[in-house]
């Protein structure tokens, strides 16, 4: 399988550029990004034609599929292009930065008869593998409550433009606790029912500098009625 990078910053130059390069049946052909930095670091990286415009990617026939990690806001954007030009994809989480854009998402590669796949790939991690067949076997017995917290070691000064902006990134809930909502339909294996969430950050643009608003989803699942909470620690 042949395949395309659009989005050359630091998940694609750190993660998928280099993965791609080793992965059994997987030939990495090409890449975009519209910095010139991005796009010489790629090319010095991989040795692959790396393009200006996602669209030129996207045209060529020579590829099958692509690997998109370009900023939350182009999410859904790209991912309709992809399935339009008839590529599979797998799309950096979030899907998209509203329900309206991830329902295109999935309407476009429905339509196309390609496949999507989001960026979710904790579930893919051995220890969280482990985790979810231990809670499968019952071996903490039932789970009634899930409290989750994303510790992350990086000062949010260091967070790119675009994530500090809810529009662009997404906010904190979707940029980063995402993979933990995804992770708890995983491992309860049921569905959510209903959210109550308080969103707030630290450094989005709506907030004063120095204010340190938390932020949380309270989820109650369909089937087991367990419930589970999210939040973000700093
Ligand atoms: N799965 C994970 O754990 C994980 C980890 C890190 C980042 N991510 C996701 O990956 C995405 C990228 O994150 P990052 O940290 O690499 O960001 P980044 O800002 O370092 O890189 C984004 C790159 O995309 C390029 N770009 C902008 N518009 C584009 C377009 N239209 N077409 C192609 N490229 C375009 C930018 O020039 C930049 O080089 C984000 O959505 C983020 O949520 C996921």
């Amino acid at each position: 399988m042949r395949i395309g990078v659009l989005g050359c910053g630091v998940i694609a130059y750190w993660a998928h550029l280099r993965v791609l390069r080793r992965m059994p049946g997987a030939t990495l052909a090409a890449a975009a990004d519209p910095d010139p930095a991005a796009r010489a670091s790629a090319m010095c990286l991989t040795g692959v034609p790396v393009h200006e415009r996602a669209e030129d990617l996207l045209g060529r026939s020579d590829i099958d599929a692509v690997v998109i990690c370009a900023p939350t806001q182009f999410h859904a954007e790209l991912a309709v292009a992809a399935a339009d030009a008839g590529k599979h994809f797998y799309l950096e989480k979030p899907i998209a930065t509203d329900a309206a854009g991830a329902r295109r998402v999935v309407d476009a590669a429905a339509a196309a008869g390609v496949i999507g796949a989001i960026g979710f790939n904790r579930r893919l991690h051995p220890l969280y593998q482990q985790a979810r067949d231990l809670l499968a076997a019952g071996r903490i017995g039932r789970v009634r409550a899930v409290q989750t917290a994303l510790c992350e070691p990086l000062p949010a000064e260091t967070m790119p433009g675009w994530r500090r902006q809810r529009a662009s990134g997404g906010g904190v809930l979707l940029d980063l606790a995402s993979h933990h909502l995804d992770l708890l339909r995983w491992f309860l294996r049921d569905e959510v029912e209903t959210v109550a969430a308080s969103l707030g950050s630290q450094v989005t643009e709506q907030e004063p500098p120095n204010s340190r608003s938390p932020c949380g989803a309270a989820l109650r699942f369909r089937a087991s009625s367990h419930s589970a909470q999210a939040s973000r620690i700093t």
